[in-house]
């Protein structure tokens, strides 16, 4: 089969859904690959780059589209490329389908089959094919560059012989896949960084990347990400208020807001108001990364730069991902190249549109002539959505009670562990000389408390623990040197395994503990 990508038609639209690399591995599972006459150009991709690997360029949109029984690109189709679609063709593209009835009606009509790259399910498994985190990374990314390109002063903070400069303070509403590249880009340069997200879960992801989650003095129940697809719901009217009133509490103190909060299939919600705009000193930022679904300001301007009368700008643009044209479309071309992958498990060139494919029922919205949107939920999510059993709750006897009852128990097995230990004790007392009974009651009571040391330390510290346990192989050994040249050969014999298997501790310590430490280096 052939699968082809014509060039963009919307204005201003510079990315393009096969890249020469993407081609490459879309030959390797069978496939012949097509290419419209200058469709990778913006992105910085030659006809010539195409032609080296292997890809055909053909002269005109209508005549890709009729030779090619796959045509994957970028933007929503428009009206005049739908036209073109025909029976049994397979186009894979962004698509809105939850706002675009009139494209699916048409491609029904047509009998072709839809894959819509947003309704990639944000399953572990689909993570390579979600081109939704792939242009919202790039977006996230950007909007700090933006941001700084518009900001009259330094990130990060200077002690310079001209004087101090204090650090920018960042501040990310929303911290899913465009806020956590935000978040990152955005330490990386210096800033102090703040972020808010209404699910508390992400706040370990947050920190972990150097920035400072702002919590509320609220308590709600938490909001269970996995039973809604990783998505955050609606909160509640009294969870609202609390969150604009620390962002008034924050807003003279920040440079810099990048808003990218938002619920799929909801317009925006208003976070960032016009007081709060008014509050921030002249000269600060805001990117208003959902500002093509009315924005979290309600003063930006959707793909606009403005500046307030007190100095803010607001930048309202839609289109980050296409200002980096030849990274997205890198990314966006690799996601269709994993879609397709999906799509042909026997590497044969013939796609097989599997709808019992969790991945591929999800994000096919047109199937032999029929609207297959909306798709049922993932398996994996419901089953997330599951409710759980129901406990019943204790009254405070009841866990008095079991408390007690636990005492006695754990009282019981000491007891008899000690009268067990002296008896034994006695037992080898009455037959062993004095000298070796010194040491054996030195050996059992070391034998007992580093027992009950390494017993209680959790088991993430095992690790680390292993490596302090050469200081006591350190010991061993030395004790095992001074009895090595004994006259016995039963002793020779004991002190040279006890060498070497300290040894064997001492030596993987290090091993473990040198791969350790090169997972947190950076190369
Ligand atoms: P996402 O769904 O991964 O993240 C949105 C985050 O907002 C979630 O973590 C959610 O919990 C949070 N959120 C929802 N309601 C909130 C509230 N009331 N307060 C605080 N946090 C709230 O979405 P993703 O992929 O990160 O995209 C973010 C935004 O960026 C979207 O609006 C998307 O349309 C936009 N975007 C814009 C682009 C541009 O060029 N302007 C390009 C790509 C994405």
């Amino acid at each position: 089969m052939k699968i082809g990508t014509p060039k963009e038609i919307f204005a201003g639209e510079s990315r393009v859904a096969m890249t020469p690399a993407s081609a490459l591995q879309l030959i390797k599972l069978g496939y012949e690959c097509a290419i419209e006459k200058g469709a990778g150009v913006a992105a910085g991709f030659s006809d010539d780059s195409y032609k080296e690997a292997g890809v055909e360029v053909i002269g005109t949109a209508a005549a890709l589209w009729k030779a090619c029984d796959i045509v994957a690109k970028v933007r929503q189709p428009e009206e005049v490329e739908l036209k073109r679609l025909t029976k049994g063709k397979t186009l894979i593209s962004f698509f809105n389908p939850a706002s675009n009835e009139d494209g699916m009606e048409m491609a029904k009509s047509k009998g072709a089959n839809v894959i819509a790259m947003e309704m990639v399910p944000r399953i572990s498994r689909a993570q390579k094919m979600d081109a939704l985190s792939s242009m919202a990374n790039i977006a996230g990314y950007r909007a700090v560059i933006e941001a700084g390109n518009n900001f009259g002063r330094f990130f990060t903070g200077q002690i310079t012989a001209a004087g101090k400069v204090p650090p920018a303070k960042v501040l990310v509403v929303g911290a899913g896949v465009a806020g956590l590249a935000a978040i990152g880009t955005s330490t990386s340069l210096g800033a102090i960084t703040y972020a808010f997200d209404v699910r508390p879960e992400v706040a370990e992801q947050v920190e972990s990347m150097g920035a400072e989650f702002v919590y509320l003095d609220f308590e709600e129940e938490q909001q269970d990400g996995a039973a809604t697809g990783g998505y955050a719901s609606v909160s509640s009217p009294e969870f609202r208020e609390a969150q604009l009133a620390k962002f008034r509490e924050l807003a003279p103190e920040v440079d810099i807001v990048i808003t990218t909060a938002l619920i799929p299939n909801r317009e925006a919600p208003e976070l960032w108001t016009e007081d709060m705009v008014q509050a921030m000193k002249p000269g600060s930022v805001i990117v208003d990364l959902a500002a093509e679904k009315g924005g979290n300001c309600k003063l930006t301007v959707a793909d606009e730069k403005i500046v307030t009368d007190n100095g803010v700008t607001i930048i309202g643009y839609t289109d980050f991902p296409s200002r980096m044209a030849a990274q997205s479309s890198t990314l966006y071309a690799t996601n269709i190249r994993h879609m397709m992958a999906d799509l042909t498990p026997e590497k044969d060139g013939q796609v097989n549109h599997d709808m019992e494919d969790d991945v591929i029922r999800g994000a096919t919205v047109t199937f032999e002539g029929e609207i297959t949107f909306p798709p049922p939920p993932p398996k994996v999510a419901a089953i997330a959505a599951q409710k759980k059993p129901e406990v019943k709750e204790k009254t405070s006897e009841e866990i008095k009670a079991e408390e007690a009852a636990a005492f006695k128990a754990q009282t019981r097995q000491q007891v008899t562990l000690l009268v067990v230990g002296g008896a034994l004790m006695l037992g080898v007392g009455l037959v062993a000389p004095a000298s070796f009974m010194q040491h054996f009651i030195v050996f059992v009571l070391a034998v007992f408390v580093g027992f009950q040391v390494i017993w209680n330390v959790s088991h993430s510290l095992h690790t680390p623990l292993m490596a302090v346990t050469n200081a006591i192989s350190s010991i061993i050994i030395l004790g095992a040197l001074m009895q090595i040249g004994s006259s016995s050969g039963l002793v020779i014999i004991l002190a040279a395994a006890s060498v070497f298997m300290a040894g064997i501790n001492i030596f993987g310590g290090f091993l473990v503990t040198r791969r350790m430490l090169a997972m947190f280096q950076k190369s």
